[in-house]
């Protein structure tokens, strides 16, 4: 127990859910000690020395002394190495089959007894002991992965349920309850095993999922268990709700793409290396990827970011296209008091001409905290209530806890019971636990059967008028007064029919659930795109939706990591994100809930929300001054509707983030490299945000290029550094000399800001049409700009008018 743990046990104990998550705790830590294995004497394995290999298409399997290697190269370029029989299916994280082989990689004998497997992309080389370097086809080494170790029991037993089990006799109770659960073999478990790999002294790494402190991943070490914090997080809190892992690493030389593709706790230990200035003693970087279990199989993509995000998309599916009512503004709060409430908050933005898309309803508009009901005192019209808001303009989005409340009589509970839904434990017996709305129990997403009836539960969403949902407690979490707020390692999960436990399963819950209500929500609503964001997932999330920060802490370095998550999450394929504006926590102070308003109406998922004992978070409750300039973002952000409507469609299309790194197009620029205070929105923009009380100037690290103020219209050459104003009114937003930027005319409909090239030089941009909420696929519109007689001109692609009326500024400024 650390400390952490004593200060919530001592604080639960007393109160009736107190005790009870101290009963869980319990229970929790009994079971698992039951049902798993003690770690006994173990011995470290190596690979040995490669004794032979046989070409396969794609590749081949390199044969050592203890192990194998397998190398495959998919069409398209991403390379899949296994160990020791590791095949890429089953995968939580692959978009469908696995991809087919690019038959041109050939496997051949290299100099000192290795092999390599020369590729379009990518060169692999295997060294005789087993280590791997990927190479660029210009022969630039990208990464050096060492010759993996395994741990393994003694006695030849493996990592799975103990012989404890074998030894327990059921109750007749329990044995009824576990009437067709799969046996409890496990022999996949495998062992704990660590590979080291090294790269670039110069190169940086991004990555493992939504991390508070980033995006940059500087040196230490980073969990991979998806976890709720518990009350709120800081930039030193790790892991968080959504980890995956998947580095992205970009160098001189480079960058490229590495997931391991293994669900298992585990941890990634980076460390930068540094650069010996010329004087040929640089110290590579290093990392380590060391799990608890499940296999060693990886994939690396390499190229530019752009090309690299496009190939991890491609794997591992492309990102849902959010409803364009989903690119506006949202408001959220735990804690309406009732429709009268809500009435009033939607009103207050009406009444001052603010835009507002959407309204939250938390945990609080259930009754008594029961996922899928409604407390019908406080919300006794929800469908009336909804078609209301309809009318203004305003949809409807409801939480959904995946915890049911044990209970007979509880319709959900019953019909979950009825379909053998929920999660066991080794014994048999229903895992309960603790969460909002008392003994709960959870279902086992991994299984399909119980997608499907879950997905089928989201019909009473849809009828009670709600138009989206916000998928939340998925890490799952089960509240206990010490130790690990989540099912027990043990507990059985489905695993799609190869049977496994929690220690599997814990980090693709969320990810599982969010593909039961999205093919739900297909399934019910088939002429809309669902719209689902999720607090937890792994790699591939994005198939199913978006995720946001969750509940970041109020103050200044909860900005700050409101900005690193939703980098880090877009760098693993996961584009549309955002913070809970103004913090979860807490009431922000006037300037910090401005600043943050500000910079979450630049970010694709632009919500307020704030804890039930939080202060709120109304634009109008801060003041004069804030509500102007705030209701200037707000005003702002809709006029840029059309260019967020094609940043969704190209992340959609080519796995691109909206909010990408300042080094997005020029990885190779160091100083970008380290940049973690402003982004790119698509290819035009740069945004500053202001991440500190009392800034009026922003310093402004510039790729190259000729950048304007939007503001002032001023124009900055980069690369380098400039200092631009950042007074409350506004954070910097600056475009790039020569793009097109879509957006809402004066009269309503699409117009083009054409952003004036540097004198002889040429620019362009893209047009994708607002699809509406259904499954239409427009084809995207390119424009050109260019200096012609003394005039910036625009064309479009294979049309001689343009078809939207032009603006080119700056118009004042110059
Ligand atoms: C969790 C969520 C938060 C929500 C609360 C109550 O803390 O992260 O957004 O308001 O639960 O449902």
């Amino acid at each position: 127990m650390d400390a952490r743990d004593l200060v919530r046990s001592v604080k639960s104990v007393g109160s009736a859910r107190g005790l009870r998550s101290l009963r869980s705790a319990v229970r929790r830590r009994r079971l698992d000690a039951a049902a798993l294995p003690r770690r006994g004497p173990e011995r470290a394995r190596v690979p040995g020395a490669a004794q032979g290999a046989e070409p396969q298409p794609g590749g081949g399997v390199v044969r050592f002394a203890r192990s194998s290697l397998r190398v495959r190269v998919a069409a398209g370029g991403a390379v899949f190495c296994g160990w020791d029989g590791a095949e890429p299916e089953p995968s939580y994280a692959l978009a469908g089959a696995c991809p087919a082989v690019d038959e041109r990689a050939v496997l051949e004998p290299d100099t000192d007894g290795g092999w390599r497997v020369l590729s379009e992309r990518v060169l692999v080389v295997v060294d005789r002991h087993g280590a791997v370097e990927v190479r660029t086809p210009g022969g630039v080494v990208l990464r050096r992965d060492l010759p993996p170790r395994w741990w393994e029991p003694v006695d030849g037993r493996c990592a799975g349920p103990g012989a404890a089990e074998a030894a327990y006799v059921p109750t007749k109770e329990a044995e009824k309850e576990a009437e067709g659960v799969k046996g409890p073999a496990d022999a996949r478990a495998g062992a704990r095993w660590v590979q080291r790999s090294e790269v670039a002294a110069d190169a940086r790494f991004f990555g493992l999922g939504g991390r508070a402190a980033g995006p940059r991943l500087r040196d230490g070490s980073y969990r991979l268990w998806n976890t709720d914090p518990g009350g709120s997080f800081e930039p030193g809190d790790d892991p968080l709700y959504l980890t995956m892992p998947v580095q992205l690493v970009v160098a001189d030389g480079g960058s490229h793409l590495v997931f391991h593709d293994n669900s298992w706790d585990g941890r990634v230990s980076v460390r930068e290396g540094v650069e010996g200035e010329g004087s040929g003693h640089d110290r590579p970087g290093g990392c380590e990827v060391r799990m608890d279990g499940g296999p060693l199989r990886y994939w690396v993509m390499a190229g530019t970011p752009a090309r690299v995000l496009h190939a991890w998309t491609a794997l591992t599916g492309a990102p849902a296209l959010p409803p364009t009512w989903a690119l506006g503004y949202h408001h959220a709060r735990w804690g309406f008091g009732d429709a009268a409430e809500v009435r009033r908050v939607v009103a207050g933005y009406r009444e001052r001409g603010l835009p507002l898309s959407a309204l939250h309803l938390d945990i609080d508009h259930y009754r008594g905290h029961r996922v899928f009901t409604v407390d019908g005192e406080r919300f006794p019209d929800l469908p009336g209530l909804a078609a209301e808001l309809r009318g203004q303009g305003v949809r409807l989005v409801s939480i959904v806890d995946p915890a049911v409340k044990a209970e007979p009589g509880n319709a959900v509970y019953d019909s979950g019971v009825a379909v053998d839904a929920f999660v066991r434990d080794g014994r048999g017996r229903r895992v309960r636990g603790e969460v909002w709305a008392g003994d709960s129990v959870f279902p086992d997403f991994t299984e399909p059967r119980v997608r499907k009836w879950w997905g089928a539960l989201y019909g009473e969403r849809l009828a009670r008028g709600f138009a989206g949902v916000w998928h939340d407690m998925n890490e799952p979490v089960s509240f206990v007064a010490f130790g690990d707020p989540t099912l027990p390692r043990s507990a059985r999960h489905a695993l799609e029919g190869r049977g496994g436990d929690h220690r599997e399963a814990h980090n693709v819950y969320g990810l599982a659930m969010a593909r039961a209500g999205y093919e739900g929500l297909c399934e019910l609503r088939p002429a809309e795109r669902p719209f689902l964001f999720s607090r937890s997932g792994w790699a591939g999330v994005q198939r199913y939706g978006g995720s946001w920060s969750g509940d970041v802490a109020t103050g200044w370095p909860g900005l700050r990591a409101s900005l690193a998550l939703v980098l880090g999450l877009g760098l693993c394929g996961v584009p549309y994100s955002g913070p809970d504006v103004g913090g979860f926590t807490g009431a922000p102070s006037p300037e910090l809930f401005l600043r943050w308003f500000q910079l979450g109406s630049l970010l694709p998922f632009f919500r307020t929300h704030a804890a039930i004992d939080a202060g709120r978070r109304e634009p109008w409750e801060f003041g004069a001054q804030v509500l102007e300039h705030a209701g200037a973002a707000l005003r702002e952000r809709a006029r840029l509707l059309p260019y967020f409507v094609t940043l969704a469609q190209l992340a959609h299309r080519t796995g691109a983030p909206y909010v990408r790194p300042v080094w997005w197009r020029s990885p190779q620029d160091r100083a970008l490299r380290d940049c973690e205070d402003a982004y790119l929105l698509g290819d035009s923009l740069l945004v500053a945000p202001v991440l500190e009380a009392g800034a009026e100037w922003r310093a402004v690290r510039l790729p190259r290029g000729r950048w304007y103020d939007t503001a002032t219209g001023r124009a900055y050459e980069g690369p380098g550094q400039v200092l631009l104003p950042a007074p409350l009114e506004r954070i910097p937003v600056l475009a790039r000399a020569g793009s097109v930027v879509p957006v809402v005319g004066a009269g309503g409909g699409v117009e083009l800001e054409v952003w004036e090239p540097a004198q002889g030089r040429t620019g362009g941009g893209l047009l994708i049409p607002d699809p509406g909420d259904g499954w239409e696929r427009p084809a995207a519109v390119r424009f050109t700009t260019r200096w012609r007689e003394g005039r910036v001109g625009v064309e479009r692609e294979g049309a001689a008018e343009v078809g939207y009326p032009v603006r080119v500024r700056p118009v004042a400024g110059r």
